[in-house]
């Protein structure tokens, strides 16, 4: 592919990264892309780059456009080694460039690229840069995702180059969210969010605030697709995702040793739908955590059951656990269930760390000895029903 503009005189010049199937912990089915934004003015910018090993792809997108020695300025939104890992190369071939980017910024790509030798231009929240008729307005939006996280904002360009936020995981042969079409890009997008962005909602919420007041006909963002369809959806969809708002919807996770665990999730989930509450049941054995994330960014009721192993939880479950704790779902309500021969100490275990979410827990800890029963899986569908109806009400 090509460089695109994708307005008057700014180009994509990212990469495509259509191989890649897992990112820190969350997979990737449908790859993802660097965006990487060359703009050509007075001075020439180039905006964020690339994975390092996708440099060259990058390199020969910028040379359709211009001669690399020619860049002024590269500008550095964000540390994470997806969009620096091609500094030390552009760096290199730019020998007059100066590198744009946060306090913060400053600070990690020191330590990331030790280069003593990099011309670096501090900007302030709220700064702005003329580089001829266009100008760059720095905000910096820390935690969205790192503390150097910043956007940039070219008005004139009604173009907002927000880096992390606003992106998704998808490698396509479309740069546009019209091309790929909005059921995939929501789902995306709400992955991406779930197992990215979600414990930052209150700096996700400032930067709707910031984002809201400016003047944009395109949203840029580092992964996946270009917004300038479906901005109007997207917005209040990120702020019900930074509010934690959930839907009358609940998601039952579990892991089964002789499907004990799995026959009280299925009593569960009859009486859930009874209730008129549609359920998601997700087997931890055959669902990655991060799939299941994105489940969990809209459902209201979520109920984790494990067995008991070896005095404790089964570790796919405690995986799960683990990196709910780091994500930070809030206004959530739990329901820990389990199974286990003698001891009893695994679904126990799932309700302290339900309990360590403060998610609210109505209802008591469902454990059943050995295999349920008749009477005792009536009871566990009796207690979806009954949560359930808390749901609803
Ligand atoms: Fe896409 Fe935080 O890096």
């Amino acid at each position: 592919m090509k460089a695109v503009e994708i307005k008057p005189g700014i180009y994509w010049v990212g990469a495509i990264d259509w191989n890649l199937r897992y990112f820190h912990g969350y997979v990737t089915p449908r790859g993802t892309t660097y965006n990487a934004y060359l703009i050509v003015d007075d001075k020439i910018t180039l905006v964020d780059t690339v994975k390092h090993y996708l440099f060259d792809e990058m390199l020969s997108r910028i040379k359709e456009i211009v001669d690399p020695s020619q860049i002024d300025y590269v500008v550095s939104n964000h540390v994470e080694m997806d969009h620096s890992g091609g500094l030390p190369g552009i760096m290199t071939l730019a020998p007059k460039a100066k590198l744009v980017t946060s306090p913060q910024g400053k600070k990690g790509l020191q330590r990331y690229y030790k280069k003593d030798d990099w011309d670096f231009m501090v900007v302030k929240s709220g700064e702005e840069l003329k580089i001829g008729s266009r100008t760059l307005k720095f905000v910096h939006v820390p935690m969205v995702h790192w503390p150097d996280s910043m956007v940039t904002y070219i008005p004139e360009a009604k173009l907002l180059l927000p880096n992390d936020a606003f992106g998704q995981h998808i490698a396509s042969a479309g740069r546009f969210d019209d091309q790929v079409g909005w059921d995939i890009i929501q789902e995306e997008a709400a992955t991406y969010y779930a197992n990215i962005v979600l414990p930052y909602g209150d700096n996700v919420n400032k930067a709707l605030d910031v984002v809201t007041q400016l003047d944009i006909d395109m949203i840029a963002p580092s992964h996946g697709v270009i917004w300038r369809s479906y901005i109007e959806k997207i917005l209040p969809v990120y702020r019900k995702w930074a509010n934690n708002e959930t839907e009358k919807k609940a998601l039952i996770v579990y892991d089964t040793m002789w499907n004990s665990t799995k026959r009280i999730a299925l009593a569960l989930r009859d009486g859930l739908e009874e209730a008129g509450v549609p359920v998601t049941v997700r087997f931890l054995q055959t669902s990655h955590i991060s799939e299941i994330m994105t489940d969990l960014l809209t459902s209201r009721a979520i109920l984790i059951g494990s067995p008991t192993l070896n005095n404790g939880m089964l570790p796919t479950v405690s995986a799960f656990l683990t990196y709910i704790k780091g994500l930070r779902p809030k206004k959530r309500i739990g329901l820990a269930f389990g199974s286990y021969g003698w001891g009893g100490q695994g679904a126990k275990e799932v309700a302290e760390a339900i309990k360590d979410t403060g998610w609210e827990m109505p209802l008591d800890l469902i454990n059943i000895q050995y295999l349920p029963g008749d009477h005792e899986l009536d009871m566990a569908k009796e207690a979806g029903k009954k949560l359930g109806e808390i749901i609803q009400a």
